[in-house]
């Protein structure tokens, strides 16, 4: 009787706590280690993830707001790659955010550079801003990784808040689309098991589980 009480327990605790839940964001940021471009877009695949593309488009405003919003969020004020129209290999941080805006809604974002140049260095006197004193910036080889997740469907949101009062009686599932990355995937015996495996893992902030197949997502 115990496994199954404590396992109910999980599954209400996720259900629970998460009307209380904010969404995650489109953005992925890992902020703490830096990488090499190629491992950043590795990493990003890795987990089912795509590497930040800021192309020119009729989303490209929204896109780069909700960007910058993330990266003040947690207060991430490091360099990341992205990748442009056909460009790879670009590094730009929130302070140049405006830059690459403005540079991508003029056309000028065609003249991004490669991993030698800041957003800030190559646009500044195109762009009639202050130029950086020093004119020939060491390359970057180290960057942090920022991804951007996809659409996943029917997902239980996992959220840590200590208000949450457990009550099995409304207890419900609210399974809806959220955007995230893919942990992992493995055919699980039960949906509490795979709320179980996700409630024990830090990164892990909410799970899906359809016929028979847990996912778990970040
Ligand atoms: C970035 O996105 C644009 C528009 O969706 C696409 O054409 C381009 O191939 C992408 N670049 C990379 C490096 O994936
Ligand atoms: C990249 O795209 C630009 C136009 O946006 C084009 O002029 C250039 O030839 C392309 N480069 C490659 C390698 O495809
Ligand atoms: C990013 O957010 C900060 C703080 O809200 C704001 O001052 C800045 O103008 C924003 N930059 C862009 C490119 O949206
Ligand atoms: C950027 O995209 C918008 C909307 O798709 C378009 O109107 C504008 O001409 C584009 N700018 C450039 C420089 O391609």
């Amino acid at each position: 009787m115990r496994p199954y009480l404590s396992a109910c327990f999980l599954i209400a605790y996720v259900a629970l706590v998460e009307s209380a839940c904010q969404q995650p964001r489109q953005f992925y940021v890992d902020c703490g280690g830096a990488r090499s471009y190629q491992n950043s877009v590795t990493f990003c695949a890795k987990y089912g993830m795509t590497l930040l593309n800021l192309t020119n488009s009729s989303a490209i405003v929204s896109q780069v707001t909700d960007l910058n919003q993330t990266l003040y969020s947690i207060n991430c004020n490091s360099l990341f790659w992205f990748s442009s129209g056909n460009k790879t290999g670009i590094v730009a941080n929130t302070a140049s955010l405006a830059a690459v805006l403005t540079s991508l809604l003029t056309g000028i974002g065609d003249l991004l550079g490669g991993v030698v140049n800041l957003v800030d260095t190559l646009l500044c006197t195109l762009l009639f801003l202050p130029c950086p004193t020093t004119t020939t910036p060491a390359p970057i080889t180290q960057a942090i990784t920022i991804c951007v997740r996809k659409i996943q469907q029917r997902v239980i949101q996992k959220c840590l808040t200590q208000t949450a009062r457990i009550d099995m009686k409304t207890f419900q599932f609210n399974e809806q689309p959220m955007y995230g990355g893919v942990i992992d995937t493995f055919a699980s015996r039960s949906r509490m098991t795979c709320s179980g495996i996700c409630s024990s893992m830090d990164e892990c902030i909410g799970v899906s589980y359809i016929n028979g197949i847990c996912s778990l997502y970040m």
